[in-house]
């Protein structure tokens, strides 16, 4: 649906989409605001908790996807992958946040004025292999290291049953139920309502507060969002894109959903990752199901995620190799410059397969730097880009935040809830 608007939009791209993927000539505006319809946002929040949905029972989607943890968290396991319905078998990516899930766009190419070719964006999952999430959330119910539903038909008949069948039967009609292919839309629908609901994208941070004039940031967290802007320190920006001075919040999603390979160190813990020729290729897998031309130039992208709640997070990186946020901004500052301090196999970039490491960022700012070189961030700018980040903590997850910061104390203190105004009802 929301592919179609673009095209219908008219900035589809004269040049030829590369097989099966639209190229654009105009970034599409940003989206929302949403307004679905409360009878199925209820809906697809009841399936979202209900742990009668996985094989065995017991693994809802909040179980990976942790309210307490800012609708993140890895289901109990402390590996940096999460535990599926069966306990024994672990998947083999970080549980990413499903809040603001909703604004991710369905996989583009567009071509920047100055870039040399066009680059992909969008698409859900960290390998944007999926458009939309009425069609996602068929994955997590029939992946076997996730909720392990055998069909399509098994998913339908747990539906037909749950509490809340009548709802659906409201909400989609007596027929609803008539097939697997009309339950499994009726499924989709709900959860693409409750994704967009109010919710799952509140915009309730201190940033938010800060953007509408209601709260103040400290010295420290404005130095840290300079350093964040500034190209020729953070440039963080320049991939997290984010407005301060638009009152647009999803002007602020700090990603631009476009793909990097930034070489994140290899999570040993996964145990996948036993054998030593298994690698992760993210965005070129992707890229062979829909018959992209060179294809392997993509392996070792993955989606740049959105920062906001980032300081809630349990795990960092598609491979959850990082715990501590402060590790993430010094990884960043000093990946070139003290390879050992991160790749402890010895190989720098260990977690890219050897034959695409020319895939590689280490071209652009703050990747540019080479051993022997100054950083492009010391340890107070760090502490000062982990502050700024604070500031994108939604209300209701302050008090995990600050857990958190006592866990892994960082830059230290994380302000009183207090300390601002709780932004009114849009
Ligand atoms: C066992 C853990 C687990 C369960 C259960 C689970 N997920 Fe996920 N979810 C993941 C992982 C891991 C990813 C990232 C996968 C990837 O990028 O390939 C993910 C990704 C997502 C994303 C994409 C976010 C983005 O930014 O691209 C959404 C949305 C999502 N899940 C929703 C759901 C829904 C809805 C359910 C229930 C039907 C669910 N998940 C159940 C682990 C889980
Ligand atoms: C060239 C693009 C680019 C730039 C510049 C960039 N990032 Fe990222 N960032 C990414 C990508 C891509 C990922 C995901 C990588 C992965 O999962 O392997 C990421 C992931 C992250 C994460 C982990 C989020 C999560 O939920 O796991 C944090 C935190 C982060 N970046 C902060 C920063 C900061 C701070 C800076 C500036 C010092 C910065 N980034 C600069 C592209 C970029």
């Amino acid at each position: 649906m929301r592919g179609k608007s673009l095209i219908a939009a008219g900035v589809l791209a004269a040049s030829a989409a590369i097989a099966g993927t639209p190229q654009l000539s105009a970034m599409p505006g940003v989206a929302g605001p949403f307004s679905p319809a409360p009878a199925r946002v209820a809906l697809g929040r009841q399936v979202f908790f209900d742990t009668r949905l996985s094989e065995p029972a017991g693994t809802s989607c909040a179980s990976c996807h942790d309210p307490a943890q800012g609708f993140a968290g890895n289901h109990g396991s402390r590996i940096g992958v999460a535990i599926g319905s069966r306990p024994d078998l672990v998947g083999r990516r970080n549980v990413p946040s499903a809040l603001y899930a909703a604004y991710v766009p369905p996989l583009f190419f567009y071509q920047d004025d100055d870039a040399p070719a066009p680059t992909p964006f969008g698409g859900l999952f960290t390998d944007g292999r999926v458009d939309s999430l009425s069609e996602l959330v068929r994955n997590p119910l029939l992946n076997p290291l996730e909720m392990h539903n055998r069909d399509d038909a098994a998913i339908a008949r747990k539906l037909r049953t749950a509490p809340y069948a009548d709802g659906f039967r409201r909400a989609f009609g007596a027929d609803v139920f008539k097939s697997t292919t009309s339950t499994l839309a009726a499924l989709g629908a709900a959860m693409d309502a409750f994704l967009q609901s109010r919710e799952m994208a509140p915009f309730s941070s201190r940033y938010d507060a800060w953007v509408q004039g209601r709260a103040t940031l400290t010295p420290q967290e404005l130095r840290g969002l300079k350093l964040f802007k500034d190209p020729d320190r953070g440039n963080c920006a320049s991939c997290h894109k984010f407005n301060e001075t638009s009152t647009n919040p999803a002007r602020s999603l700090f990603t631009d959903f476009g793909y990097d390979a930034i070489a994140v160190p290899r999570n040993r813990a996964i145990p996948a990752n036993r054998d030593p020729r298994r690698f992760d290729d993210g965005l070129c897998a992707t890229g062979r199901t829909r018959g992209w031309k060179d294809p392997d130039q993509w392996c070792g992208y993955f989606r740049t995620p959105s920062l906001r709640n980032v300081a809630v997070r349990e795990r960092y990186m598609h491979n959850g190799v990082f715990s501590d946020l402060r590790d993430v901004v010094a990884f960043y500052a000093t990946r070139s410059i003290e390879p050992e301090r991160w790749y402890k196999g010895g190989r720098p970039f260990d977690d890219v397969a050897p034959r695409h490491l020319g895939n590689v960022n280490v071209a652009t700012m703050p990747y540019n730097r080479r051993k022997g070189m100054k950083p492009a961030l010391d340890d107070a700018d760090i502490d000062a880009i982990v502050a700024f980040l604070r500031t994108l903590t939604d209300a209701p997850f302050e008090d995990a935040a600050r857990r958190k910061a006592r866990q892994n104390p960082g830059t230290g203190l994380v302000p009183a809830a207090s300390a601002y105004a709780l932004p009114s009802k849009r």
